[in-house]
């Protein structure tokens, strides 16, 4: 989705803001824009079309310079990606970029155009420009033109806007869509995320919904939606900038799955004890009143993060044994849902963003919910929004398609889940060490999976034309399948669909023949059996099997046309490793294919409308 960085400050901007917006790139977009105060009364801008080497060669053909600007990245919603409709837009002395839906921009645009207004783009953005240098005539200055503005604006925005007659200044405001501020000895700084400009600081503050912010070179004044002055805290962030690079890797996907093992210690980190079977989740703040009545948990979630959500089901029901519900968040709002004071509702999110889930998770604590999320993302609106939180610690995730962040999700419910069942009572100590264990164990056997890559090449050469995939798994594992046909769906570009592997004689299988390549996922768990009778199935009807199998299968590996072997495991943490097995089949079928991996067409890493 779209990505802002603005910048006041003492040097050139330019060079700050392009490499600002490279830093948002994986946020996923279509045009993009930049606008510098050459001088205190010229601005200067430039948009282009696609990606942002279009925009880096229109500005290095005829460079400007200044040291006030802002730039912006943009994923089409109202209007196509043209360079028309690219951001920044202007309106009279006024210059916008934004992020976000103005839900009432018709209303407004029509009133606009009643007063003489003239649009020249089809987005809802210029409305807020042009609303906004409208109010300018009767405010005192264009932070009070602003909020003017504001009262007027229905919808979810983060902008940055300044005017030529207020060289000085830069005003940002926020309302259900990222903003953070960070400051410098030189410099104040606005961008949709920390990666953004986090070479230039490391200190930033995270506006709440309504805040709107005044940047000079000298200081941020902050102001709450009423607007008064307000302080919110300054956070010290300690990832290495260098996290947010791809460190001689092809892909930042590549990267971040083999990051897992370095990742899942960060999120076991501190949390774990072996002596006591237990879990140490002080940080997440469900009192033990509220445990004692929970009678049901709701899980909410989209995409990637659903799937973990699904995978926690089977480990929170069947070890803490408390029923759990996994809904789309899409879904979940509009379904009239039953929720009462003794509902847990779990937003799962990477980002923390995800429109849909944030909607989702308002509705259940309207509704009486108690409300916690697995998030990644410090300080997203999500974590903020939640009465409890349990962080996943992945790091950024640049690359669109989740690896580690999904693998992180799994351990943080699997560490729930052991929480949960050693404070009902439905799991002895002697279990949680064991599942502890496992779970300690698991970056060794990612390791093992990293270190043998062959067998994800040779299915690459092997199937990377085929038209349509069918992935296959039961119990835990049926979500992985699922898992493993969205990804491979999202940067390859070819169709797959995953099933719970009884389901197949239902329905899919009349689509299996010889030219359909089956992802048969069994691991040597209580279905075994059942999974290698379905996939005997598919194999009668001379589809390609590509099993993936314990080391030492000596069933299913006879049949098979591939075999993937992976360590072997306990059950519980199985999905985590057969995880990364499916995000290597789709890496490298993508790779061979060509695509963009990181960043596949259509897609944003933080889908911030609904
Ligand atoms: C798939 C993927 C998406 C996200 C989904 C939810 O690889 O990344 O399906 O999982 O958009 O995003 P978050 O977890 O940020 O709420």
């Amino acid at each position: 989705m779209c990505g802002v960085v603005g910048y006041i400050g003492q040097e050139n901007c330019a060079p700050i803001i392009l490499n600002g917006l490279k830093k948002l790139e994986y946020r996923g977009y279509d045009s993009a824009g930049l606008a510098i105060s050459e001088t205190p009364d010229v601005l200067k801008i430039i948009r282009a079309e696609g990606k942002l080497s279009n925009l880096e060669r229109i500005f290095t053909q005829e460079p400007f310079e200044g040291s006030r600007g802002l730039g912006h990245i943009r994923w089409a919603t109202h209007g196509a990606p043209t360079e028309v409709n690219a951001h920044p837009h202007v309106a009279g002395s006024i210059v916008l970029a934004h992020n976000g839906i103005i839900e009432n921009y018709l209303y407004l645009r029509d009133k606009l155009a009643s007063e003489g207004r003239e649009f020249t783009s089809a987005t809802d953005t210029e409305v807020v420009a042009h609303l906004i240098d409208s109010e300018l005539e009767n405010a005192d200055d264009l932070h009070h033109a602003v909020r003017k503005a504001l009262s007027q604006i229905e919808g979810s925005y983060a902008f940055v806007v300044m005017s030529v007659n207020e060289p000085e200044t830069l005003v940002v405001a926020r309302n259900a869509a990222p903003m953070v501020l960070g400051r410098n000895e030189n410099a104040a700084f606005a961008a949709s995320d920390i990666p953004a400009v986090l070479e230039h600081t490391r200190k930033f503050v995270f506006l709440n919904d309504g805040d709107t912010a005044v940047l000079t070179r000298e200081k941020t004044s902050i102001f709450d939606a009423q607007g008064l002055p307000v302080d919110r805290p300054e956070k010290l962030i300690q990832w290495d900038p260098i996290s947010a690079e791809k460190q001689g890797y092809k892909h930042f996907m590549l990267k971040e799955i083999f990051e897992q093992p370095t990742r899942i210690i960060d999120t076991l980190r501190g949390r774990t004890d072996l002596d006591a079977g237990d879990i140490n989740l002080n940080e997440v703040d469900l009192d033990d009143a509220f445990l004692e009545q929970v009678n049901k948990i709701t899980i909410i979630a989209c995409g990637t993060s659903y799937y973990s959500a699904m995978v926690g089901k089977y480990l929170i029901e069947g070890h803490a044994r408390i029923p759990v519900e996994v809904d789309l968040a899409s879904e979940y709002r509009y379904r009239n849902p039953i929720v009462d004071g003794k509902t847990l509702c779990i937003a799962i999110s990477q980002s923390g963003e995800t429109a849909d889930t944030l909607a989702a998770l308002r509705e259940a604590k309207k509704l009486g919910a108690k409300t916690m999320c697995i998030c990644n993302v410090i300080e997203s609106t999500i974590a903020r929004e939640s009465d409890a939180i349990l962080y996943t610690h992945a790091g950024p995730e640049i690359a669109v398609a989740s690896t580690k962040a999904s693998t992180t999700q799994l351990v943080a419910l699997s560490m729930l889940a052991i929480w949960l069942g050693r404070r009902k009572n439905t799991m002895s100590a002697e279990d949680g060490r064991a599942w502890i264990e496992a779970l300690r164990a698991v970056p060794t056997a990612i390791e093992t999976i990293l270190n043998d890559l062959d067998p994800y090449k040779d299915i690459a050469k092997q199937f990377s034309s085929a038209i349509s995939f069918l992935y296959l798994g039961r119990g835990a594992q049926f979500p992985v399948a699922l898992e493993g046909a969205l990804k491979l769906k999202e940067i390859s570009y070819i169709h797959a669909e995953g099933y719970a592997s009884g389901e197949m004689k239902h329905g899919p299988i009349a689509l299996i023949d010889e030219n359909m390549p089956i992802v048969a996922i069994a691991p040597n768990d209580d279905v075994y059996e059942k999974t290698v009778s379905n996939v005997m199935e598919a194999k009668a009807r001379q589809g390609k099997i590509i099993a993936i199998v314990e080391e030492g299968d000596d069933n299913l590996s006879r049949v098979a046309d591939v075999v993937i072997e992976i360590p072997t495991v306990d059950q519980r943490v199985q999905p985590i490793i057969t995880y990364v097995a499916v995000q290597l089949i789709s890496y490298f079928i993508a790779d061979f294919k060509g695509t963009d991996i990181d960043q596949p067409r259509n897609l944003a890493k933080s889908v911030t409308v609904e």
